[in-house]
């Protein structure tokens, strides 16, 4: 059985390294005794190297991942993270695309880039996807369809599996509800669909898509088994360490 992936996006939270590292070891606790789900812990830049280093007691059921990288890997680009530093103090995964930095401007043929940079760099990239709003015409699913692609655009078919999709409805995110369980398992068979056209059935049935958007521990099992997702995408509830430890257990058992 495939491990169900939980991912806590810590967001620019929490605002001391002595609260994250409460934060942090309190997770770290409950990972070392999972069955089933595997857990990605994505703190703010700065507090990652305290986690990694600590490395030989992080158990395999817990990995360190970032909120973004650079679309560099070195050179003249002040406060910018090239993905290489972040493989070499022990990330393993790095959210990017996420509807907070698109809204800063980021654009598919970044996020697309960046994608193809932390592939190469040996990193899986979380890629988040997701439509602003609804419509009657449903054209949000070509808004969707488009943004996958392009955000996917030059992306080799040998490397598809390794990026997990994050599928996150903007509108959900920060918000008080997440999408109905029922309507995430629709656009669960949708983003598949738009997978398989690009790279092929079987990679698209491999490739791991989570859900993001107002997940806490009260819903996480239903949109985990109606919805037919790989994982989940935690962002308020992931710095919210009752709550969270009590998410992860509850994903366990399923
Ligand atoms: P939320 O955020 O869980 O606070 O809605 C999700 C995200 O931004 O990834």
């Amino acid at each position: 059985m495939k491990k169900k992936i939980i991912v806590g996006n810590w967001k620019m939270n929490p605002e001391s390294l002595e609260e994250a590292t409460r934060v942090f070891t309190s997770v770290r606790k409950v990972a070392s005794r999972l069955s089933s789900a595997h857990i990605v812990i994505c703190p703010p830049d700065i507090y990652i190297q305290k986690f990694t280093s600590s490395r030989s007691r992080v158990s395999t059921s817990i990995s360190i991942g970032a909120q973004n990288a650079s679309i560099e890997e070195h050179g003249a680009f002040t406060g910018e993270t090239s993905p290489i530093m972040l493989k070499d103090i022990g990330v393993t995964h790095i959210i990017l695309g996420h509807s907070e930095r698109r809204s800063m401007g980021e654009t598919d043929e970044i996020v697309a880039k960046k994608v193809k940079t932390v592939l190469e760099v040996g990193i899986h990239p979380i890629l988040c996807v997701g439509e602003s709003t609804r419509d009657e015409q449903v054209l949000y699913l070509d808004t969707l369809k488009n943004q996958i692609k392009n955000s996917l655009a030059g992306v080799a078919k040998r490397y598809i599996t390794q990026i997990l999709i994050a599928y996150e409805p903007v509108w959900a995110v920060g918000a008080k509800e997440p999408m109905n369980p029922l309507v995430i398992e629709e656009m669960v068979i949708f983003i598949k669909k738009v997978l398989s056209d690009m790279f092929g059935h079987d990679e698209a049935l491999q490739t791991a898509i989570l859900y993001g958007g107002a997940v806490n521990f009260r819903n996480a099992p239903d949109i985990i088994t109606k919805g037919k997702v790989d994982g989940l995408l935690v962002g308020r509830e992931s710095v919210n360490v009752p709550s969270f430890i009590e998410l992860i257990k509850s994903v366990d058992k399923l």
